[in-house]
């Protein structure tokens, strides 16, 4: 997910006319931000991420992030406070590809106490790339054990075969058919977009490495420049989602602003099927460039959210969406991401942002009112009852 800025980003500089180069970066409200206030502010994590990643387990919350071999945070809420566990990688992966130091965007999930922790390899702008898998059955700081590529684009065994001759690999996740079990990994970015491959039994390897029976998940045509990255599968309630990020990412500081809506966005498409096609909203194939907006910038205070993930929920909490998002009022640099997170609640199937903490009654899922707002409703209907 830091693959960015393909195009010279001059947009900016062309709103606002000539300028000092040391002024064009800093963009008024009306020119970049998006001050809606139809979309919900997000609930804050604090944490500054890049790409989180979190696993529910032990009654705690483990928050996984790209950065100097993996490091992971363990909490008791989601909006903290987060405490440093340890990292994946004990030192430089033993993939040679991309940076082995600092890999990026890492997808972490769970089987019968074992944890699979898929991470990317990669360089900026480079299709040069890998994403390697590690394994621990513990999450207390203590070593993982590295085994190296699952699969590799660019250079590397197995770049050859298609679709890594055409595609990127970075930025993992991961979902198991709910019919059967079977494990997917699905990847991609820019290159050709998001793609799906079948996983082994052991979650280690793809299953075919001659012929991986790839499915595109997401494509948009008639265009060389291609912003979908960054996806994630749930599963709810008999769909398959396929979520992305759809935009520029980062490095607003230093490249400066796109035309306000061409920064990060959230978005979606399901199916049936695990295997897809994937339709928006709207009815649009994702294959065809749809993907219905879920969350995007807000209220001149949210800026080019993404990077997300989807915890699935239980009978008392709703699934939540969390992602990253700069805030317009700390900073633009990649390193002041921040960790945010809205529950969802479906709409015919559709997912949307709840805003506030929600609390899913056996009858209906709600958000949360402000205390003074429920006294009018209650000193509303005392009115009612006396007239
Ligand atoms: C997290 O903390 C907030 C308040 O700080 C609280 O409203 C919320 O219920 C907590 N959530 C969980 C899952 O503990
Ligand atoms: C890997 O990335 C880190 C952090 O961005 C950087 O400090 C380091 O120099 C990079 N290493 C290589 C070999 O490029
Ligand atoms: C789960 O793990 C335990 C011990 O780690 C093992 O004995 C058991 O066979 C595993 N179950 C499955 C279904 O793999
Ligand atoms: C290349 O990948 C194939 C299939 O995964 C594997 O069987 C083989 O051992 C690998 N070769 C090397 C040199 O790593
Ligand atoms: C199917 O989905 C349900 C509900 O999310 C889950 O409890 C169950 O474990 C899933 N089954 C498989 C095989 O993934
Ligand atoms: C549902 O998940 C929440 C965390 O998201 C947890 O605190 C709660 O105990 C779970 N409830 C049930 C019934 O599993
Ligand atoms: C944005 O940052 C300001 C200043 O630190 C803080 O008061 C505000 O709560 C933050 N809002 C969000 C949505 O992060």
């Amino acid at each position: 997910m830091h693959l960015l800025f393909l195009l010279p980003i001059t947009t900016l500089v062309a709103l606002v006319g000539a300028r000092p180069a040391s002024q064009s970066l800093t963009p008024t409200l009306s020119q970049v931000y998006e001050t809606t206030d139809t979309i919900p502010l997000p609930n804050i994590g604090n944490l500054q991420v890049h790409d989180p990643n979190v696993v529910f387990w032990d009654d705690h919350y483990y928050l996984f992030k790209g950065g100097w071999h993996v490091p992971y945070f363990k909490a008791a809420n989601m909006s903290g406070p987060w405490t440093q566990v340890g990292t994946v990688l004990d030192g430089e992966s033993v993939i040679h590809q991309g940076n082995r130091s600092r890999p990026w965007a890492p997808t972490t999930v769970e089987r019968n106490g074992t944890f699979y922790c898929y991470y990317t390899l990669s360089t900026h702008g480079s299709r040069n790339s890998a994403i390697g898998i590690a394994t621990s059955t513990k999450l207390d700081g203590s070593p993982w054990k590295d085994h190296g590529a699952v699969i590799r684009t660019g250079e590397g065994n197995g770049s050859d075969v298609w679709p890594f001759t055409i595609s990127n690999a970075i930025d993992a996740s991961f979902i198991r058919d709910n019919a059967t079990g079977k494990a997917y990994l699905n990847y991609g970015s820019y290159w050709h977009d998001i793609w799906q491959i079948p996983l082994t039994d052991d979650w280690l390897s793809i299953e075919s490495p001659a012929k991986p029976d790839a499915v595109q998940l997401s494509f948009i045509p008639g265009q060389t420049f291609r912003p979908e990255e960054g996806s994630w599968m749930s599963y709810h309630d008999g769909y398959y989602y396929v979520w992305f990020s759809h935009g520029k990412c980062c490095s607003f500081d230093v490249r400066g602003f796109p035309v306000r809506g061409d920064e990060y966005n959230i978005r979606v498409g399901r199916s049936r099927t695990v295997r897809g096609p994937f339709v928006d909203r709207d009815g649009k194939l994702l294959l065809d460039g749809g993907g219905t907006i879920v969350y995007a910038s807000n209220h001149g205070l949210v800026y080019a959210p993404g990077g997300l993930g989807v915890m699935p929920g239980n009978s008392s909490t709703p699934d939540i969406l969390y992602y990253h998002y700069l805030n317009t009022s700390i900073g633009f640099t990649d390193e002041q991401a921040q960790l945010g997170y809205n529950y969802l609640k479906y709409d015919n199937g559709w997912p949307t942002v709840l805003d506030g903490i929600a609390i899913k009654s056996s009858a209906a899922t709600i958000s949360r009112l402000p205390g003074w707002w429920s006294l009018m409703i209650l000193s509303g209907l005392w009115l009612c009852m006396l007239s």
